[in-house]
């Protein structure tokens, strides 16, 4: 029952937990209890950091680099991270455009406060990674949902986007590859999508934390057609590093001050000894590390993505990057909640409902993460045959 004594700010009866959390927990509870648990609900590599980032983090704590560091970051990592953009991208980012933040999470926080006004609406496509929804919220201001289908690889398209748009929106929040589709958005279309915000004066965000972890050739980024983008990312997917809560946003010249002005009041800035560390995250002894890893991952959505379809979930026709499948399960309920409590207590496999990711045929979804490994995916196709099969 709700406490009257306890007066949280409206904004927060407006967010919502994630559902995932209930089924990691109802997960742990199995494990507790002896039983083994085919994980596909987790949305972190089950890969622990490289060692040549474990090596700089030892260097730096052995050098006492404990202290604050400068808000926006180091200026050797956000030099690095430029390098990155010259080398994947063929791009000239100045650094001072580069923050360093403490994961994607803070980044978007930070964007959040320094883009969004109670009131203001912000196009996201649904469905789409919980907390964008979440940070709109917080701020008292409005996420307007764009429904987007599989045949549409789950991204909106320029004609949505225009229906969408109403008299108090002031941006679109996109994510390519996105979290819960692997689905990513087409040079053309991040194209059109720039040139319709530049004229419409309003701001686009793309989270591009899953870059790197990619499955096709060209996954562009958005800073390649429309350098007045804000851009989210992060060393959490690719570089492995989740838990050191490591990101960057790149942001365009004229908000470089202020950004760093929130930094500061934010969170002062992200954690020393992870900066220093992922110094080493971009030496070729730590990208020939990333790269074995991802054709792991590429393995694992192969054969996942090859038994789902002959076991009749709907899925799109290519993930392009991430570690998801977004599959359609309507061929076997009308109810994805109750599919995953069932999945998970009596087949002991655990997957994440759609309807964390928005509402727009949520419950015809569920989202299959494939951070695990190859022997348990082979585990959870053979529980979810003889699931099916009842
Ligand atoms: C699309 C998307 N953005 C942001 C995040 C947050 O990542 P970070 O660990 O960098 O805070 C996640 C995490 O799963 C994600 O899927």
């Amino acid at each position: 029952m709700r406490n009257s004594k306890l007066k949280f700010s409206k904004a927060m009866a407006k967010v919502s937990p994630f559902r995932v959390m209930t089924v990691m927990d109802q997960a742990s509870a199995l494990e507790a209890n002896g039983e083994k648990v085919v994980h596909m609900e987790v949305g972190e590599p089950d890969f622990t950091t490289a060692q040549p980032i474990l090596n700089g983090a030892k260097e730096a704590l052995n050098s006492g680099k404990t202290q604050y560091t400068l808000a926006p970051g180091i200026s050797e990592l956000r030099e690095k991270i430029a390098g990155h953009y010259l080398r994947k991208y063929n791009l000239k980012i100045s650094t001072k455009r580069i923050l360093i933040t403490p994961g994607a999470s803070g980044g978007l926080t930070l964007l959040a406060n320094m883009l969004v006004s109670p009131g203001d609406g912000i196009l996201i496509p649904d469905p789409a990674y919980p907390c964008l929804r979440n940070f709109v919220r917080m701020l008292s201001a409005e996420p307007q949902l764009i429904p987007v289908d599989r045949v549409q690889n789950f991204q909106p398209n320029l004609t949505q986007i225009i229906q969408a748009k109403e008299r108090n929106t002031v941006g679109i929040w996109l994510a390519s590859p996105s979290n819960p589709t692997g689905t990513a958005l087409r040079r053309d279309e991040l194209t059109q999508i720039g040139q319709w915000a530049e004229s419409n004066q309003l701001h686009v965000l793309v989270d591009e934390i899953y870059h790197g972890l990619q499955y096709v050739a060209d996954i562009p980024s958005i800073l390649e057609v429309y350098n007045d983008a804000f851009v989210v990312s992060s060393f959490s997917k690719y570089f492995g590093m989740t838990g050191w809560r490591l990101g960057w946003i790149i942001v365009p010249e004229g908000y470089v001050e202020t950004a760093e002005m929130l930094a500061q009041n934010l969170f002062i800035s992200a954690s020393s000894i992870a900066q220093f560390a992922a110094l080493n995250a971009f030496s070729n002894e730590a990208i020939e590390i990333f790269e074995e890893r991802r054709n792991a991952f590429q393995l694992r959505k192969s054969f996942l993505t090859s038994e789902l379809k002959s076991l009749g979930f709907v899925i799109p026709d290519e993930i392009h990057g991430a570690f998801y499948v977004y599959a359609d399960i309507s061929k076997f309920s009308q109810d994805a909640e109750l599919f995953c409590n069932r999945l998970l207590a009596e087949h002991k496999v655990a997957i994440t409902p759609g309807t964390d990711f928005g509402q727009h045929k949520a419950r015809q979804h569920v989202r299959f993460a494939f951070t695990t490994s190859m022997k348990d995916l082979e585990l959870g196709i053979e529980r979810l045959n003889s699931a099916l099969k009842i």
